[in-house]
């Protein structure tokens, strides 16, 4: 029998299912963002998250299914969001999720979310073949991998502080743009001279990173001009800002690259969806752009090389809210 996965996604702000077949064709990926229910709150409340995805989880997952053409009787195993993230808002996926497999009969697969957003290049039509290394920036993590096999990867290096999404996010706050922000300071950073304001790269050993040094900067900038002024600069500090994130990510990446020797780099995460950090790397496989912030497709990517838990062990399956260490 062919496999044919359901993929549930519940770890933040994002409510998503995603059927995707055992070769990694992508049949259907419907994301429900709640981003503009929290954005008042210039964050994700958690409270909040969990309330929106109980409501959520059964009309998207219904869309999924509906727009891949296919019905639970088609599929052969759920894959689901386990950790890390929210734990409450986690909790309802998991939940969804068991419910259905324990209904139908069916495998249930427990993902790890960092492993997902890797596993969204193992989808077609263009499948990348390990070893590889790659980069993971989102707005929870930042990280350097080694990956040598489809079902996880080696940690080469990890941000000390501030995740590269979360800088984007905190800048775009002190330049007064929306929340999440780092669509808006990549669109804002067209306008703007990457060169206006020279900002640093943080210097961290080995392959770490760290983004605090830089947030701190941008602040500064921002304090040392008046309002007038600051509307005029706004895309000229975006700029540069965006630019100086983009080269601490690029030299760790490549400094990796150096150290595995591996042929292929690769980024994933809501910050691959940046158009400079793309430029900036011509050479690198990228996930596309629907699939490079959360997503349900590359749950069921990852759900289809982990071993699935049998009845009645997933029951008692629980989330996590940090990586396990
Ligand atoms: O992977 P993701 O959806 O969620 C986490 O797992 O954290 O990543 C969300 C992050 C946010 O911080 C958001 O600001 C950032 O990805 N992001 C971007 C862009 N689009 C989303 N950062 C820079 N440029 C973008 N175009
Ligand atoms: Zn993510």
């Amino acid at each position: 029998m062919t496999e044919l996965v359901l993929g549930l996604e519940t770890s933040c702000d994002e409510t998503a299912a995603a059927v995707v077949t055992g070769d990694g064709v992508v049949l259907s990926s419907v994301v429900s963002s709640q981003a503009e229910l929290h954005a008042r709150y210039g964050g994700v409340v958690p409270e909040i998250a969990s309330r929106r995805h109980l409501e959520l989880v059964g009309p998207v997952l219904r869309a999924a299914l509906d727009d891949g053409k296919t019905t639970l009787d088609d599929v052969t195993r759920i894959a689901v969001t386990q950790g890390p993230g929210l734990v409450g808002a986690l909790l309802v996926g998991l939940s969804a999720a068991k419910a259905v497999a324990w209904s139908r009969g069916l495998d249930l697969v427990p993902v790890d979310h960092l492993r997902a957003h890797v596993a969204t290049l193992y989808l077609e039509p263009e499948a990348l073949e390990p070893p590889f290394t790659c980069l993971l920036a989102s707005g929870g993590h930042t990280l350097v991998l080694s990956v040598t096999d489809r079902s996880g990867f080696d940690v080469l290096g990890g941000t000390l502080d501030d995740a590269a999404g979360e800088a984007f996010d905190k800048g775009a706050r002190l330049l007064g743009l929306g929340y999440p922000g780092g669509a808006e300071v990549d669109r804002l950073a067209r306008d703007g001279d990457p060169e206006a304001f020279s900002f640093p790269v943080a210097r961290v050993p080995g392959l770490d990173f760290s983004f605090s040094g830089l947030k701190t900067a941008l602040l500064h900038a921002v304090r040392a001009l008046d309002e007038r002024e600051l509307e005029r600069r706004r895309a000229d500090l975006a700029a540069s800002y965006q630019q100086a994130i983009v080269r601490a990510l690029t030299g760790r990446l490549r400094a990796a690259a150096e150290q595995t020797g591996y042929a292929s780099i690769a980024v994933v995460g809501g910050v691959a969806a940046n158009s400079e950090l793309r430029a900036a790397l011509p050479d690198a496989h990228f996930a596309p752009l629907s699939l490079c912030t959360d997503n349900a497709a590359m749950v069921a990517s990852a759900g289809r090389f982990a071993d699935p838990v049998p009845l009645p062990g997933y029951l008692g399956l629980d989330a996590y809210a940090s990586a396990p260490s």
